[in-house]
């Protein structure tokens, strides 16, 4: 392995993990060391951990059931391969920031933790890994020392961009930012939106939007189940003040170098010559709450004593609560820190702006239409997120609010997007029935599994809905009702203010204890639930256990048993999201 070298690999969900490992990268480089920050995926085959020919540090998060994040599945599986030896990673000295099943993984296939300690990342994201940290470089330092005399850089001193810009003279002839089909994440495909429609009541408190999008002549196939994948674009007067505040010409056009090809290449979402405008407004997560990194690499810019010490305490391992009371409870976005911080922000050079903002993340919907009933589109359902916190100006969610933007009545207006299968599958056999609990926009994957099921003949379709009210947030209902009059479904709802008491989709689901221990327990049906994760689905699980419990004359403990066989033969399939 070279000497004085990192390869750092994350594996991250939220971000987290990967802002951990940008900041060890650069604390690398401030101890000149040769680094390279890569997401896991990049390795499928072991050899490519001796192709970099450099120690790698693995940082990897765990997401909510324990199951590794998106950008690291690959690289799971191959850890898991039968026909990996099991001592193919015993020339490898390595460090793991991660969970305990992971860093045993690597015990199996006999690396030499050349430094460990263990914990869930994601339990505490922001100062845990800091004491880790103080003794991952003692070691690390040991055993590969830096050339002599080179004393490490101090956190206040700039560290070379990760890019260089080079600004047009002029505006080139050819746009090259709209790119087009295959749909991938690299090139989605632009559909159009057809309409977006708000359809929850005007004195609703929340705007529900129905929105149809155009894939005519993508190629995009989709089934039931399967989700839209799209990446938001910043708000217009968050691009405008972004520039104002930077001093940046949306109009002009840059190309991009890396500082060091070694270990960097050009984001490849990013065309060549590229305007600031799409930069700023399709590339740079300028709405997010930043990060710890984020902070690091501002301080560096600070000149202004007031801006400086802040930024640094926010830099800090101490000054983590500090930040978290300042950006984190209140939501606060990095374009707010950045109008809170003048002095810096004016100083900040554009070379910088891809180390201190991360790229916009893509964002998921369940698909809510069938192919079979609308061919060449997809429709979803979008709630649309708006909430107070501390600060003044209303928290808006980036994707949901940009989606409700975009208005087909002032002319073509799209969306690039991609499809990627979901994790509900629906049964094949027309004569087994389904079972569907989709309370509010949890119905999105339902309403897509009912039009295909009836277009396939298949009518033994169970929908449980609930909403606030009948007459504000009931949506999809005439076309539920047209389905039901054609003997495609039964509907039951639940309707939670219209009374008194609440009634949720679990005290229906009891009520109709007779209808489903039939369809489940004599008709083999599959049951699902979708929706927003929170109480909604354990209490749903339990209502169904007490249906087992009193028409099946179970035990609590046999209704268990037998939810958990539904859930391993797939005949119980649950997506929720938050
Ligand atoms: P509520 O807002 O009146 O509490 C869609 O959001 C529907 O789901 C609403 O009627 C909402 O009711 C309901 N809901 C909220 N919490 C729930 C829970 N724990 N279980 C089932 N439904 C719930």
């Amino acid at each position: 392995m070279s000497s004085h070298a990192l390869l750092v690999l994350f594996g991250s969900q939220t971000g987290s993990a990967q802002d951990t490992a940008e900041r060890i990268g650069r604390q690398a480089q401030r101890r000149h060391m040769r680094v390279r920050v890569e997401a896991l995926d990049i390795i499928n085959d072991i050899i490519f951990i001796f192709v970099f020919n450099m120690p790698p540090l693995f940082v990897c998060a765990t997401t909510g059931q324990g199951d590794p994040p998106d950008n690291m599945k690959k690289f799971w599986r191959f850890l898991f391969r039968k026909s990996l030896p099991a001592d193919s990673l015993c020339r490898l000295d390595c460090a793991v920031l991660a969970d305990v099943l992971l860093t045993k993984l690597f015990f199996v296939h006999g690396c030499i933790l050349i430094y460990l300690y263990i914990f869930l990342l994601l339990l505490r994201p922001n100062g845990v890994s800091d004491p880790w940290l103080i003794s991952f470089w003692q070691k690390t330092l040991s055993l590969y020392p830096p050339p002599a005399g080179l004393a490490p850089l101090r956190e206040e001193e700039k560290l070379p961009p990760r890019y260089v810009f080079h600004f047009l003279d002029e505006v080139p002839d050819k746009q090259t930012e709209h790119l087009q089909t295959p749909p991938t994440p690299l090139q989605p495909f632009p559909a159009r939106v057809v309409f977006n429609q708000r359809v929850t009541h005007p004195s609703h408190f929340q705007d529900v939007r129905h929105i149809e999008l155009d894939i005519t002549g993508s190629n995009i196939q989709y089934s039931a189940g399967d989700v839209v994948m799209m990446r938001p674009c910043n708000a217009a007067e968050d691009v405008e003040q972004f520039c104002q505040l930077l001093k940046l010409d949306p109009e002009r056009y840059f190309t991009l170098t890396p500082t060091d090809s070694s270990t960097a290449a050009v984001p490849a979402r990013l065309p060549q010559p590229c305007s600031v405008r799409f930069l700023v407004e399709q590339f740079l997560d300028i709405s997010a709450v930043p990060r710890r990194s984020f902070f690091e690499v501002l301080a560096t810019f600070a000149s202004n004593e007031l801006e400086r010490d802040k930024l640094l305490e926010f830099s800090s391992a101490q000054g983590q609560d500090a930040l978290h009371s300042y950006c984190n409870r209140p939501r606060r976005t990095a374009l707010e820190v950045l109008a809170d911080f003048p002095h810096t922000t004016v100083e900040l050079s554009i070379d910088y702006l891809l180390d201190l903002f991360p790229e916009i993340q893509p964002r998921s919907f369940s698909i809510a239409s069938s192919l079979l009933q609308h061919p060449n589109r997809i429709q979803i359902l979008v709630a649309v997120v708006k909430y107070k916190s501390m600060l003044f100006k209303p928290r808006k969610g980036l994707c949901s609010s940009w989606l409700a933007s975009l208005d087909p009545s002032t002319g073509d207006v799209y969306v690039p997007l991609w499809v990627k299968k979901g994790s509900l599958s629906f049964p094949q056999d027309p004569d087994t029935p389904v079972i569907m609990v989709g309370p509010g926009t949890g119905v999105a994957p339902f309403r897509s599994a009912i039009q295909e099921r009836a277009a396939q003949g298949k009518m033994a379709n169970v929908l449980f809905f609930g909403c606030r009210s009948e007459s504000k947030d009931f949506y999809c209902r005439s076309e539920w009702e047209e389905k039901v009059q054609a003997g495609q479904m039964i509907l039951v709802t639940a309707f939670s203010r219209d009374q008194e008491e609440k009634i949720y989709v679990q005290h229906r689901v009891k009520e109709q204890s007779k209808l489903l221990w039939d369809l489940i327990a004599k008709k083999n049906a599959f049951f699902y639930i979708a929706g927003s994760a929170k109480q909604m689905p354990a209490s749903v699980c339990d209502a169904l256990k007490e249906v087992f419990q009193k028409e099946g004359g179970m035990s609590e403990n046999q209704a268990q048993e037998m939810l958990d066989a539904m859930e391993k033969a797939k005949r119980f399939q649950s997506e929720t999201w938050s």
